[in-house]
């Protein structure tokens, strides 16, 4: 099955590549593995400890086209997001929009747990600077 265009798009021409400093307080980082076939996405947020909204976001991915679409267009969606509505973001809105087939259905499926998991990480990070306070 060919790619849609949406995922060409986004894997020839991905938003937001690269990293922040992940010791920085203001930046939340996730880090997660697909087991079904080894890919690894890692994705970033940039939040405005002011507002809890997220400002900007990168990742990095190694991986199949899919997990390359799906991780470029959750950094582009998170952006102005709060942390619950970033961590509310289903796979299933990121699969339609780039029109996933069933097999690469994971591969979005990661890029859901990468926001959750660098929202998570952030939440940490401060709950532990509330608590050393
Ligand atoms: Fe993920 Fe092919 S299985 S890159
Ligand atoms: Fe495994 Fe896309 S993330 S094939």
């Amino acid at each position: 099955m060919a790619y849609s265009d949406k995922v060409v798009d986004h894997y020839e021409n991905p938003r937001n590549v690269g990293s922040f400093d992940k010791g920085d307080e203001t930046v939340g980082t996730g880090m997660v593995g697909a087991p079904a076939c080894g890919d690894v996405m890692k994705l970033q947020i940039k939040v405005n400890p002011q507002t809890g909204v997220i400002e900007d976001a990168r990742f990095k991915t190694y991986g199949c086209g899919s997990a390359i679409a799906s991780s470029s267009l959750v950094t582009e969606w998170v952006k102005g997001k709060t942390l619950d509505e970033a961590a509310a973001l289903k796979n299933s809105e990121i699969a339609e929009e780039l029109a996933l087939p069933p097999v690469k259905i994971h591969c979005s499926i990661l890029a859901e747990d990468a926001i959750k998991a660098a929202v998570n990480d952030y939440k940490a990070k401060h709950n532990s600077a509330v608590a050393a306070a």
